[in-house]
């Protein structure tokens, strides 16, 4: 079945398309009718914690109906297709993916198991994300490392490649065991150029020795299907993101993938459901809410479905929120390395916005539900928007919206 055949089969075409027009003749009301978002609200929530489309919330009602029908018999296979899915979506092995529920957890994993001594240090910067600090902070004072909080840009409107990579090649020192860098940051919008962060890892480890070898992890929470790139060949050695966000997984369910060189670099914190490899043991084990790890396959086919030529569609272009109405953009900037704004934000507000919006309201965090009347004039509502550009070649900009409804 191909692309054309398969969305027409599904209902979702509105028109038949040319090869080129595909996009356009989706019908993108029928794909916003596969959740179940409020349509009185301006839904900014996918950002925070994703509504589960149909498919998936069917997987979910499935797999819950079979463990309960026998609750003894666990579904090896299943997880087994979900990192094997999973592993695909992001252009690695399904070995290298080990399931955690959510990124704070993946993110402690991987710095709490990190072989990491005395004297060595985490380097971060200041927008990556509090949880994400705190994950390395907790992890260096166990064992007497330090955690260094650099600054990568001055300015998010206009930051570029440059700077970010000339800044982290300057902090980065001998004692770097690890830097940890956030894929599409929340606080700011701006998308990190991760291939550029990694080569500068990758000078710095010039005659390194294994164990003193520095680590480029990435949170890639808001890229993992919002942004069109293979997260596990951009050159990081870990790629960490929770699948309950743009990928619309179900809720309290996440990924760490870990570069095979480099997995024996990181020793399980936990005991492990899984054998199946060194980084599938890093998953946190005891029983869980299998049902809902099992349905992240569901997710995964989700997006695949809405873009067969590509293995990971950008999630939100593929959703037709181009040029939604409601979206009022801000500013464009990091011209040549951005494609998604994983960020709503008032333009004179510095914080995110994840909050779903009452339609008639404009967001302002500082001031629920005030009215701005540079917004007026731009007073449509939508049933699901995501702060996500959507840059026809996904490779120009990074945006941030301001909302009025
Ligand atoms: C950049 C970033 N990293 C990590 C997290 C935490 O994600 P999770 O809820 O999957 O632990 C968030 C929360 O939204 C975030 O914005």
């Amino acid at each position: 079945m191909d692309r054309r055949d398969f969305l027409a089969g599904a209902g979702l075409l509105a028109v038949a398309p040319t090869a080129s027009s595909a996009a356009r003749g989706v019908d993108w009301g029928a794909v916003r009718r596969e959740f179940r978002l409020d349509p009185a609200l301006t839904n900014l929530g996918l950002f925070y914690l994703a509504s589960n489309p149909r498919e998936v919330r069917d997987a979910v009602d499935e797999f819950r109906r079979r463990l309960d029908s026998n609750s003894h018999d666990l579904m090896p296979e299943e997880a087994r297709e979900v990192a094997v899915a999973l592993g695909q979506y992001v252009g690695g092995a399904a070995d290298d993916i080990a399931f955690v529920p959510n990124t704070t957890i993946g993110l402690s994993i991987v710095y709490g198991g990190l072989k990491l001594r005395a004297g060595q240090e985490l380097l971060l910067n200041d927008q990556d994300h509090a949880w994400h600090q705190q994950a390395a902070r907790l992890a260096a004072g166990r064992v007497g490392a330090n955690v260094r909080v650099g600054t990568l840009f001055e300015n998010p409107a206009k930051a570029t490649e440059d700077e970010i990579a000339t800044r982290l090649r300057n902090s980065i020192t001998p004692r770097t065991r690890a830097v940890g860098i956030t894929w599409v940051q929340s606080s700011t919008g701006v998308r990190m150029p991760v291939r550029a962060c990694a080569s500068v890892v990758a000078e710095a480890n010039r005659g390194r020795a294994r164990e003193d070898r520095c680590l480029l992890v990435v949170d890639g929470v808001h890229g993992l299907a919002a942004v069109d790139d293979d997260a596990a060949r951009m050159g990081a050695d870990v790629f960490v993101a929770g699948t309950h966000k743009w990928l619309f997984g179900p809720r309290g369910t996440g990924m760490v993938w870990v570069n095979p060189e480099v997995s024996d670099q990181i020793v399980p914190l936990l005991p492990s459901l899984s054998d199946r490899s060194p980084t599938a043991l890093l998953g946190p084990g005891g029983f869980h809410a299998f049902e809902q790890y099992y349905a992240v396959r569901a997710a995964v086919r989700f997006h695949q479905r809405r873009d067969p030529r590509s293995r990971r569609p950008h999630a939100a272009r593929r959703l037709g929120l181009r040029g939604h109405g409601v979206l009022r953009r801000s500013r464009p900037h990091r011209p040549r390395a951005g494609g998604t704004v994983a960020a709503e934000k008032h333009p004179d507000h510095h914080g995110v916005v994840p909050h779903p919006v009452r339609a008639g309201r404009h967001v302002d965090p500082q001031h629920p539900g005030g009215d701005r009347p540079d917004c007026a004039g731009d007073q449509r509502a939508g049933s699901l928007i995501r702060g996500s550009s959507a840059v026809p070649g996904g490779s120009s900009r990074t945006l941030v919206f301001s909302i009025c409804t």
